[in-house]
């Protein structure tokens, strides 16, 4: 699924909110600005937090439309981002090194087969002790369940739904700091609608 339609007018799509518990996270656990991974990063609203907070941000993003908005406002703005056109296992290979990975309801637009190769990259281009944040959605999800009455507008592009502690069991050779999964109602895009979350905070072993 190409997000171009989406991100071709002046807004932000998914509004220019960056993620609050991402943010959380950050403080809660003292992570210091470092080289940083925005896997899918859409229109780039975490990118500008990070980049804006100190953090060096790479943005992989294989909409040719939210590329060029994160390149052109992160030159306006002058922020420390390098963006990729690119879908993220085409150019992991080029990325090492990393304190911190987040993909922001990312992951479950690839195919099932992509996702443990993507996990498998997501821990080797994190250094030791390096975090990661991923959130995605779950099959607690109205567009999971065919409810369209409550499913987000874009429910149909998703490929796959988690299974529950599906992200976590992913990540279980990593130190879990912060794992849940629970209901949020969506009113940032298209009509209000419902999702069901998964949300994992955790770091690589030293
Ligand atoms: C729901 S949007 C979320 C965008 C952004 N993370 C945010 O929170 O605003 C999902 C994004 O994942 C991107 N995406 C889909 N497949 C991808 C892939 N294989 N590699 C990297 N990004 C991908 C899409 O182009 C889209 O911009």
């Amino acid at each position: 699924m190409n997000f171009d339609n989406f991100y071709s007018n002046n807004n932000f799509y998914f509004s220019e909110s960056y993620s609050g518990g991402l943010a959380e996270c950050l403080k809660k656990y003292n992570v210091s600005p470092c080289a940083t991974l925005d896997l899918g990063a859409g229109e780039g609203r975490n990118s500008f937090f990070l980049a804006s907070s100190g953090f060096n941000v790479i943005s992989v993003e294989p909409s040719k439309v939210g590329a060029e908005k994160i390149f052109h406002r992160s030159e306006n703005k002058k922020l420390n981002i390098e963006v990729y056109n690119s879908e993220f296992l085409s150019i992991s290979r080029e990325l090492s090194e990393l304190g911190l990975v987040v993909a922001l309801t990312s992951l479950e637009h690839m195919e099932h087969s992509e996702i443990g190769q993507t996990v498998s990259e997501i821990k080797r281009i994190l250094k030791p002790g390096g975090y990661v944040y991923i959130l995605v959605f779950t099959e607690d999800d109205p567009g999971f369940k065919k409810d369209t009455n409550n499913a987000s507008e874009c429910s149909l592009f998703i490929k796959h739904y988690f299974k529950k502690n599906e992200l976590k069991e992913l990540f279980s050779d990593f130190n879990i700091l912060e794992y849940s999964e629970y209901m949020k109602r969506d009113t940032t895009h298209g009509p209000i609608h419902y999702h069901g979350k998964a949300k994992l905070f955790a770091r690589k072993p030293l």
